[in-house]
Parts: structure tokens; C-alpha cells; sequence
């Protein structure tokens, strides 16, 4: 490959001589040529630059000085549509693209890159539009390195000449360093790299992790990923919004539950959810989602007469809202995705620490108390086997956990539950529930079997506080 830089500081790319960009050169992989713009000025005084046309703050360079020193380094089979390679101007300023790891891969295929680095205020639009419109076999891009605003377009030359140089073939010793590092195009989509570790195993009192140091492949591998994952996910959300969901198994989905991201089925990529306390002003969303998921849970021998009724009784906008705003009763938490509200848990507070829970078949089955009733956990469809309901309910105990009744904290999370639905007793068991022994529930003028399940809160106490996800720092 061949790149030309024309710079009016050529020598601010003499550091293209080190390191692997020098070897590749010395190699004969790279034919890395800059140019002094100035070279192509025609002045006593070098000019490059003038006042900008309608006024304002800094000077612009010329398009004739650029014109003559584009043309010159392009040369005449390029300008004349008869060279066959493939050739790209980049053009470095702030307002341009972002240059990406994909980006670099396309410019990598290229026969020639051409940079074209600017200083002051920029270069005169014209030459972009010039070698865009005017000169077939020149594709132009302009580029940005971020979001920031740097004195010139040398900085960014060395970049790309180094993110460039890197994929030729040949250039790097290992090519395998290519295919796991950020950004890369690992299996499961594109994550930040996990974190690496050499010797000496302990330094300054830190060990480095022991799976690293176990020899289990599997182990190390799925630790690798786990890290990467975490860490993709703090430091950029918007690179775990672009993943492909066919490309996350099980345990990846966990990790990223764990850290407040979920799949929802039929989704193109994961979901942000935060899980929070429920707001008055959140009566009618919370109503719709219990009506709308309620009857999903009901055994088929209950009418559709019955359920509407319980709906109306004890799902409506007026009892949700009280649900919200009576704090000495209830305890709501919900569950919002940017789509808005897909889940929510509702706790039942005893009125004395005492007080027998709900019925005397369950007040026999939850001897520690104070108890509180575990009343609702509702997840939209799309939404269950998600882990949504999991993190709920991990907040909805850690919340319990720390409520006291008459100064006593609370000790058991109790909850009813039909007997036939094998996934909500499997679901509330993963979250710590134990089965207590059955109960009888009526739905209009039906009697339902049941389980009652337990939580322990004060054991629970602890790990609860540790599976609630973190708030996101951005999204
Ligand atoms: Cl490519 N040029 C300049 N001047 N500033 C930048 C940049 C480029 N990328 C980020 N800031």
C-alpha cells in the first residue's frame, strides 16, 4: 500500500519511522511518502492560508495551494481516470465522520490513501467538493478521531497510517492479536477487550484472578467474556445496544441482566431497564401491564367473568394508585425499558409485626415474622425469561429487607401462587424462595390451589443488595 501525507509539518510524522510502521516500511510493505505543502506555494512568504470569506475568527487554507499539491501527489493516471487501484483523500477535521475500526478495515483494502491534513480553521470546502465531483477515481472522506477539537490534522494522520498499517498483511507477528482485541469482529459482536494480566502472579498485594492461573480453558474463556461484557457495558452502552442477540448465549445474557440489559423476545438488541420504586403518576401503566398480563398467568378453569372481576377489583388505575402512594401498606418497584414500564412488584406490609399474613392456612406456613406479602410480580410477555422478573425481585426483597414494622425489620417475603405454574414457582426459586406447603385462593367464586413460597430476608439481606442491578451510568 501506498499513502502520501501533505502536511505544512511534515516532520511532525518522523515518529512513522518507529516501531512496527518503521519496519513495515524498511519491509517494503509500506510506501509511507509526506509532502511539505508549502512546496506548492508560489509567494515570497509560502502562503497556505487567508481570511475566511463572510468574516469570522481564524484563517482557512487555500484551495489553490491544496489544488496544485493534491494534483501533483495524485498524479496524472489518477486525475485522468486511468489508474486501475483503488484511491481514497481523507481529509481530517473535527466536523468529519468517525474514524472507526470498520472504517480502517475498508481503508486497509485500498491501494492508496491519500491524507490531506489540514490546520487553522480548515481547508476551503472546494477541494473536498473538487476531488468528490470532479475526479471520478478519488472517493473522499472526510474524518473525525472524536469528539473533541485538535490544532490540525497531522495527529490523525499518524492514526490512521498506524491503524492502517497494523492490517496489512505481514505487518504483525501474530495475526491472531487481530482477531480478540476491542473492536475487533469477536463471535458474539463487537466488545471491549477483557482485561490482561502477566507475571509475577501477586504484585503490590493484588493477585492476579486465579481462573487465569487455573489452566481451564472453558473457565478462562467464559471469564474473558464475562469481563468484557461488564466492561463493555460501563464504559459503552451504546456498543451493547448493537449487538446482535443470535450471537448471546445463556450465560452472556445473565451477565448482562446483572448489569440492568435484557433481550426481550422478537428485540434486534438488548434493552436498557431500570428498576426503580414506582411513581404516583405511573398508576395507569402499571394497571394496563397487570391487566394485560394477569389473565396469562390464570389457570384455564378460571372464567373470563372471574378474572375481569379481579382485574376491576384489584388491578384498576384507583387501587394501583393507592398501591403508590399509601407508603405504610405497599411497596412498588418497577421495571422501565425505553419503551416504558414492562414489569412491576407490589409488597403487602403487615400492619403490626405480628400480624398473621393474609389467611390462617398461610399464617401457619410463615411462622417468622414481621411478613410481608409478596402480592404482584407482572413482566409483559416479551419480557419474561428475561431476567426482568429476577431484578425485580431482587429489588422488591432488598426494599423489604430494610422496611421495619414498629421498629422490628422485616423477616420474611412471603408470596402465593397457583400450583400448576411450574415456571413461576422454578423462577421465584432461582431468586431464593423456598416452598412453604399449599394454600386455597379465591378468584370469584372460584377455589384455587396454591403454593405459599417464602424468602428468607434475613439471611437474604446481603446477596440481595449484591443482585440488584447497579443504576446505568449513561444510556
Ligand atoms: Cl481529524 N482534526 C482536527 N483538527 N481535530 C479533530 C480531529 C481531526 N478529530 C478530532 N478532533
Amino acid at each position: 500500500m501506498r499513502i502520501d501525507v501533505v502536511s505544512i509539518f511534515p516532520e511532525y510524522l518522523d515518529a512513522l519511522d518507529l516501531s512496527l510502521v518503521g519496519k513495515a516500511r524498511r519491509d517494503g510493505l509500506l510506501d509511507l511518502r509526506m509532502h511539505d505543502l508549502r512546496a506548492w506555494t508560489s509567494d515570497r512568504h509560502r502562503t497556505v492560508d487567508d481570511t475566511p470569506f463572510g468574516g469570522g475568527a481564524g484563517m482557512v487554507m487555500r484551495p489553490d495551494v491544496w489544488g496544485r499539491a493534491l494534483d501533483d501527489v495524485l498524479g496524472p493516471d489518477v486525475l485522468a481516470g486511468e489508474s486501475t487501484g483503488r484511491t481514497v483523500l481523507l481529509v481530517p477535521t473535527p466536523s468529519g465522520e468517525r474514524l472507526t475500526q470498520r472504517l480502517v478495515e475498508d481503508l486497509a483494502r485500498a491501494d492508496r490513501l491519500v491524507l490531506a491534513c489540514g490546520r487553522y480553521e480548515g481547508i476551503d470546502a472546494r477541494v473536498a467538493e473538487h476531488y468528490t465531483e470532479d475526479v471520478e477515481t478519488v472517493e473522499v472522506r472526510e474524518i473525525s478521531l472524536g469528539d473533541y477539537v485538535l490544532n490540525g490534522g497531522e495527529v490523525a494522520a499518524l492514526v490512521v497510517v498506524e491503524a492502517v498499517a497494523r492490517l496489512l498483511p505481514g505487518v504483525l507477528g501474530n495475526p491472531e492479536s487481530l482477531t480478540e482485541e476491542s473492536h475487533g469482529r469477536g463471535e458474539g459482536g463487537a466488545l471491549l477487550e477483557y482485561p490482561v494480566y502477566t507475571k509475577p502472579a501477586e504484585w503490590s498485594g493484588r493477585r492476579a484472578p486465579e481462573v487465569l492461573l487455573s489452566g481451564h480453558h472453558g473457565n478462562v474463556a467464559r471469564w474473558r467474556r464475562d469481563q468484557a461484557l461488564e466492561r463493555t457495558v460501563r464504559r459503552r452502552p451504546d456498543m451493547i445496544s448493537a449487538l446482535d442477540p443470535q450471537e448471546l448465549d445463556r450465560a452472556d445474557r445473565a451477565i448482562l441482566a446483572r448489569q440492568g440489559w435484557f433481550v426481550p423476545a422478537g428485540a434486534s438488541a438488548p434493552v436498557p431497564v431500570r428498576i426503580r420504586p414506582g411513581r404516583p403518576d405511573e398508576a395507569q401503566a402499571l394497571s394496563d401491564l397487570a391487566a394485560a398480563t394477569f389473565p396469562l398467568a390464570c389457570p384455564p378453569e378460571l372464567g373470563a367473568d372471574d378474572i375481569t372481576a379481579f382485574i376491576a377489583e384489584h388491578l384498576s388505575p384507583a387501587r394501583t394508585t393507592e398501591y403508590l402512594t399509601d407508603t405504610d401498606h405497599y411497596r412498588v418497584q418497577v421495571a422501565q425499558a425505553p419503551s416504558g414500564l414492562v414489569g412491576y412488584t407490589l409488597v403487602v406490609l403487615p400492619r403490626t409485626p405480628d400480624e398473621p399474613p393474609y389467611a390462617d392456612d398461610v399464617a401457619a406456613l410463615v411462622p417468622d415474622r414481621p411478613a410481608a406479602e409478596l402480592s404482584k410480580c407482572y413482566v409483559y410477555p416479551e419480557y419474561q425469561g428475561t431476567g426482568v422478573a429476577g431484578a425485580l425481585l431482587g429489588a422488591a426483597a432488598a426494599q423489604a429487607a430494610a422496611v421495619q414494622i414498629d421498629g422490628q425489620p422485616l423477616r420474611t417475603l412471603w408470596l402465593g401462587t397457583n400450583a400448576d405454574n411450574w415456571r413461576a414457582q422454578a423462577s421465584y426459586r432461582k431468586q431464593g424462595f423456598a416452598t412453604a406447603g399449599p394454600r386455597t385462593f379465591r378468584v370469584g367464586d372460584q377455589l384455587m390451589d396454591d403454593v405459599v413460597m417464602v424468602l428468607d430476608l434475613t439471611s437474604h439481606r446481603d446477596d440481595v443488595r449484591q443482585t440488584t442491578p447497579p443504576p446505568h451510568g449513561r444510556s
